[in-house]
């Protein structure tokens, strides 16, 4: 789908989300849309971008976008899941996924989650030598179908953005491959444990380079076959190669694209190509963020030291990192009228700012747009994934509804409620008033 398509698409949604009511300047404030068409066509785009002589599961990275809907629209696209937390395994249950298409990954995994990751048969990646010494008292218990992984930090350095980069020296991510005496202990402890069959790693998400992703994938999978060198046998048979594909916040088009994504990963790793492991990879952002957009009324207008202000109702609740951290992770907006058309007038330079109660909750600061009115929507495209999915209760302010979009052969737009908007707080009746 070309840029000009994706713009196209985004405003018959919103604009058949006005006319269905899903918009609406009293009850319906605010609120996410997911290009399910978009979503499947990313998704045959990631699929493809890989030789079909390989063994690939595509695990979605629920943390992106954990709404169940949305992870059952994956699954019948043909993708696993990569799940983080208690929560999201659950939720990748409910959506459908068998065990066996799950991935568990976290630092902090307890003893009873990973004892119930194992009895599933879910896919483990353990994070440090602690972990692998509470998986051998549960294996000592127990037999597991779970397919059991180290995450190794490959160590390659940092990309763009610092808190997103998992392959630093010290991040706190997996066990550091380059740090005195890991590769001889991990190599021992592969050796001890025949069950270890898969290493995994993930080198950042947004804002690191392809070379440095790559690098890190290339150390990741020297390292497997040091492992079945060492052991003179063909233990390790997976590499899960994690997520991180950067996606381009500047404008419609999608750059770059998986097909690139997988050219580096052949001019550096080609034993990945070899046939020889199954492969799990991880994305997130990358299949959701494009294919998702958030809408919001504008509440009110005014001028404050010279700058026009637009107050609406998308701030940090649902924009949570572009708020906070502005430079990391800046988002485009656009103007639109209250019907859902795209204003044109000419462009001034304004802030737009969101509904919380603290003088930073700004989406966007100085920015040339047609100029905002009482009543207008602001459309904030690419947060389809770790925007809206995963609100920030600030002020009590009620999670939106999420809606998926279809686009027929004939223009139709329908809607599927992917989540209910959060009923509002009921106002206690005060006795005697
Ligand atoms: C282990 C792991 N895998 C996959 C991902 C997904 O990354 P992205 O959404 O950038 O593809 C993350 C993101 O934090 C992660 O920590």
């Amino acid at each position: 789908m070309s840029g000009s398509d994706k713009a196209d698409r985004r405003e018959r949604i919103l604009r058949a989300a006005v006319q269905q009511g899903l918009l609406e300047p009293e009850t319906a404030v605010l609120a996410g849309f997911v290009d399910l068409d978009g979503v499947n066509e990313t998704v045959t785009s990631l699929r493809s971008a890989f030789p079909d002589s390989l063994r690939v599961l595509h695990a979605f990275a629920a943390k992106a976008n954990c709404l169940v809907p949305v992870l059952e629209e994956l699954r019948l696209s043909g993708m696993g899941c990569e799940v983080a937390s208690a929560g999201e395994l659950a939720q990748a249950l409910e959506a459908g996924f068998a065990p066996e298409h799950i991935v568990f990954d976290s630092p902090a995994k307890t003893r009873a989650e990973l004892a119930r990751a194992l009895s599933l048969g879910v896919a483990v990646n353990a994070d440090s030598f602690q972990e692998l010494a509470r998986l051998d008292e549960i294996l000592a218990a127990r037999r597991s179908d779970s397919r059991i992984g180290v995450r190794v930090n490959p160590q390659v350095g940092a990309g763009s953005i610092t808190a997103m980069s998992t392959a630093t020296a010290t991040s706190k991510f997996g066990i550091p491959l380059e740090d005195e005496g890991n590769r001889r202990r991990l190599l021992q402890t592969y050796r001890d444990r025949p069950w270890l069959t898969w290493v995994h790693t993930h080198v950042g998400s947004q804002g690191c380079p392809l070379d440095l992703i790559a690098r890190g994938i290339a150390k990741a999978v020297e390292f497997a076959e040091e492992i079945n060198a060492h052991l003179g046998h063909r233990q390790v048979t997976g590499i899960d190669i994690g997520g991180g594909l950067p996606v381009n916040f500047a404008d419609d088009e999608t750059t770059p694209g998986f097909d690139t994504y997988v050219d580096h990963l052949r001019e550096h790793a080609p034993a990945l190509f070899s046939g020889e492991y199954e492969i799990v990879t991880e994305f997130g952002r990358s299949v959701l963020a494009k294919n998702g957009f958030t809408a919001a009324y504008v509440e009110y207008t005014k001028t404050v030291g010279g700058r026009p202000i637009a107050i609406t109702h998308a701030g940090a609740q649902v924009a949570t990192r572009t708020v906070f951290a502005p430079d990391a992770w800046p988002l485009r907006i656009e103007a639109h009228d209250p019907h859902g058309r795209a204003k044109h007038g000419r462009p001034v330079r304004q802030d737009i700012a969101g509904p919380c109660c603290f003088a930073g909750d700004l989406l966007a600061r100085d920015r040339a747009l047609p100029l905002l009115d009482v009543g207008d929507l602001v459309v904030v495209p690419d947060t389809g994934a770790y925007y809206f999915s995963t609100p920030f209760h600030y002020n009590s302010l009620p999670e939106p509804a999420v809606h998926g979009a279809r686009i027929d052969a004939d223009g139709r737009v329908t809607f599927r409620l992917l989540r209910p908007a959060q009923a509002a707080h009921p106002i206690p009746a005060l006795a005697g008033r």
